[in-house]
């Protein structure tokens, strides 16, 4: 009879041991440095402690952004106001199926070559994490939101990338860096790393979040336009 109590009491001890480090695991947040590219997938356990929230933008579509991301952001936006650049955010957090759907009419729109370098396979694309954020641009009151046009305001995107890092962000798709990153440049997509420290670090040295990681490609990610 004992024994049998002792035993209930040890499996008792060890649940609760278990669901409590369960706890500290949520309470210890997202890894703000998580890498998703062609070779990582999102972890399964992300939207464990993933915390966001959802806002409309100028276009009336709704985003959503990972939460402290999304205050950095705001942060950002109001950095750019005060050099007369207008900027509000056109997706951010994806589920699988909207990037399906997203890499379904670019291959429509724009063919397979273009959407390979600019579009991530679902499951592999950084927008699940809700830590990366494309921009579209607002010139002279017109919204401008599609790739083709917005590539041509190469002194804007100047001027956003130099503004990044003192909000925790950095540029994910470099210009000359596809080989590592396994995409095509694209100034509009930023990303938040959690800390100006690192963003810092990373622009500064005009690496992407591969090699700061230390964690280049193991097989051949270049995309088909170099
Ligand atoms: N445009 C980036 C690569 C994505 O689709 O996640
Ligand atoms: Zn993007």
């Amino acid at each position: 009879m004992k024994k049998t109590i002792c035993i209930a009491l040890a499996a008792l001890m060890m649940l609760s041991l278990a669901s409590c480090g369960k706890k500290e695991d949520a309470e210890q947040g997202i890894d703000y440095l998580v890498l998703v590219n062609k070779e990582n997938k999102l972890p399964d356990d992300w939207e464990d402690s993933l915390e966001t929230v959802t806002v409309k933008n100028s276009l009336g579509d709704d985003v959503e952004v990972e939460k402290r991301a999304y205050e950095a952001y705001l942060e950002l936006k109001d950095d750019l106001l005060k050099k007369d650049i207008h900027v509000d955010l056109d997706s951010a957090r994806r589920s699988v199926a909207a990037q399906q759907q997203i890499w379904d009419d670019f291959t429509v729109k724009y063919g397979e070559e273009y959407t390979k370098t600019y579009v991530a396979v679902p499951g592999f694309s950084e927008h699940h994490t809700g830590l990366a954020l494309d921009l579209y641009l607002n010139i002279d009151g017109v919204d401008v939101y599609e790739n083709e046009d917005m590539v041509v305001y190469t002194d804007i995107w100047a001027e956003i990338k130099d503004s990044l890092s003192a909000r925790g962000f950095i540029l994910r798709y470099l210009e000359g860096k596809e080989a590592i990153t396994g995409y095509g440049y694209e100034p509009w997509h930023i990303r938040f790393v959690g800390s100006k420290e690192i963003a810092e670090e990373i622009m500064n040295k005009g690496i992407t979040l591969e090699e700061y990681l230390g964690r280049l490609p193991k097989t051949d990610v270049a995309p088909p336009k170099e």
